[in-house]
């Protein structure tokens, strides 16, 4: 008879387990099995049970989430069901913000409000600026931003009320809005100008924009091109369901402190050069290649295991990533106005030659979204080390998003997970002058 089962035969006991199975919204959205299940599986009463062993979490599914889809094998990215080409051709970023945390896209009077909301709480606190102040001219901006939104939490003592509601929302809000302030803060304070205050004018990346640009002229005005290719970039980076940065906004949340250091760490897990920091390393490696000419050498030292290809390769993308490919048909446009980045021509030569080679198709290795970002931030004028600044700004949605929807699921438990041992089995202290 066929169920909605598993049977598993323990080989050591001969005895057998029937495990449930679970789906998603739909059985082609996925199946999977409680893996506390395997507890029940023991060749003894004082067995401790069955584990699973699963670095890097490559086949747990650690939440059940409503916001976004990904089907790796096609190359499909949808939020809330929205397919990721039609929202970044169609809306707004805010717009795709609220319909992450909301689950709807907003009617005409509701993304007025929101917009308002936002809006309004782009201003930071002057002690946080003084705060910044005290950073080293030097400073990495990713590292600067990582520790002011922490240190946000002291401004807000109510943000670890978190189980109310509104108080709920207010942070969210805050984060998003003051997130552009402060990374445009970090941005100036590298290069020692002075800080740029919020237009509330200008839409949400049209006042980033002149927060981090703006010079000596009364008002600036973003170019509507590189405004709308900005809206798009943070379209495309709002949320990418359990990546490592979400994972551990989601892990911090479980131990339930505010928002503001559960962002922090997220922004951390996002620094490395294996998640938001890759575009800064796409374009090293660019730079490093030099010129078309040296793409074959650069390939055959990438298949030798010497490094990776940069902006290559996805734990759940075995396809072209949708975002990628986006960015690639926006990038002339962008280009028209700032002049094309030389390293483009690089960029789509190496993807070429890589795309063609046994190594990259066997491994299903396609580029993804951060080799291409890098060369448009570039062109607009953005220094590498802001790049994964770029990502945190619109990325505070999804965290927050997934944070809240942790918070409302009646299965929340404290991350925890378990380990393998393979130490050394209980022995005897050995005092220090008999040691060897
Ligand atoms: N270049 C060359 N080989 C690669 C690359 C790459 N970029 N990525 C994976 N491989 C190879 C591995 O060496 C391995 O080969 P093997 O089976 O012969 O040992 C195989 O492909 C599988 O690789 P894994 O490391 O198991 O893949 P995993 O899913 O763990 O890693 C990751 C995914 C970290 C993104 C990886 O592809 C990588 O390091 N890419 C480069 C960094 C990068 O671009 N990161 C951005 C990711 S997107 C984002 O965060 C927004």
């Amino acid at each position: 008879m066929l169920a909605d089962t598993l049977t598993i035969v323990d080989n050591r006991t001969g005895k057998k387990y029937e495990v449930p199975i679970r789906y998603g919204t739909y059985p082609k959205y996925g199946a999977a099995i409680p893996t506390s299940e395997l507890r029940k599986i023991k060749v003894s009463d004082d067995d401790f049970g069955l584990l699973s062993y699963d670095p890097g979490y490559t086949n747990t599914e650690s939440c059940r989430s409503a916001i976004t889809f990904i089907d790796g094998e096609k190359g499909i990215l949808r939020y809330r069901g929205y397919s990721i080409e039609e929202l970044a051709e169609k809306s707004s970023f805010l717009e795709v913000a609220y319909l992450i945390l909301n689950g709807e896209l907003p009617a005409h009077s509701q993304l007025n409000d929101w917009n308002h909301n936002i809006t309004h709480h782009t201003l930071i606190h002057e002690n946080i600026k003084k705060f910044m102040e005290g950073f080293h001219h030097d400073a990495h901006p990713m590292g600067i931003l990582i520790s002011t939104v922490a240190a946000l939490s002291t401004f807000y003592p109510k943000a670890s009320q978190i189980g109310d509601g509104e108080l709920r929302q207010k942070q969210i809000q805050r984060l998003i809005a003051k997130m552009p302030t402060i990374a445009a803060f970090a941005y100036r304070h590298r290069f020692g100008l002075p800080y740029s205050y919020p237009d509330n004018d200008l839409s949400y990346t049209g006042n980033f924009l002149s927060m981090l640009f703006k010079m000596t002229e009364v008002k600036y005005e973003p170019n509507p091109i590189l405004e709308r290719a900005m809206d798009v970039l943070f379209i495309l980076h709002a949320d990418h369901e359990q990546n490592c940065s979400t994972s551990a906004m989601r892990g911090v949340g479980s131990s339930l402190p505010d928002p503001y250091v559960c962002v922090a760490a997220a922004a951390a897990a996002l620094y490395g050069p294996l998640h938001g920091g890759a575009n800064e390393q796409v374009l090293r490696m660019l730079r490093e290649i030099g010129s078309k000419d040296n793409v074959p050498e650069y390939i055959k030292r990438v298949k030798a295991g010497e490094f990776r290809l940069m902006g290559f390769g996805h734990r759940v993308y075995k396809n072209y990533d949708p975002r990628a490919r986006i960015l690639r048909e926006m990038a002339p446009k962008v280009f028209e106005v700032t002049g094309k980045n030389p390293l483009l021509d690089i960029a789509i030569d190496l993807e070429r030659v890589a795309l063609e080679d046994d190594y990259f198709v066997e491994r299903k290795l396609y580029p993804n979204v951060d080799f291409y970002s890098g060369i448009i931030y570039q062109a607009m004028g953005f220094p590498v080390e802001v790049f994964p600044v770029l990502f945190a700004i619109p990325r505070t949605v999804g965290w927050l998003s997934q944070w809240q929807e942790f918070l409302e699921d009646p299965d929340r438990r404290i991350a925890r997970p378990r380990q393998l041992y393979t130490g050394s089995d209980a022995r005897g202290y050995i005092p220090i002058d008999k040691r060897k």
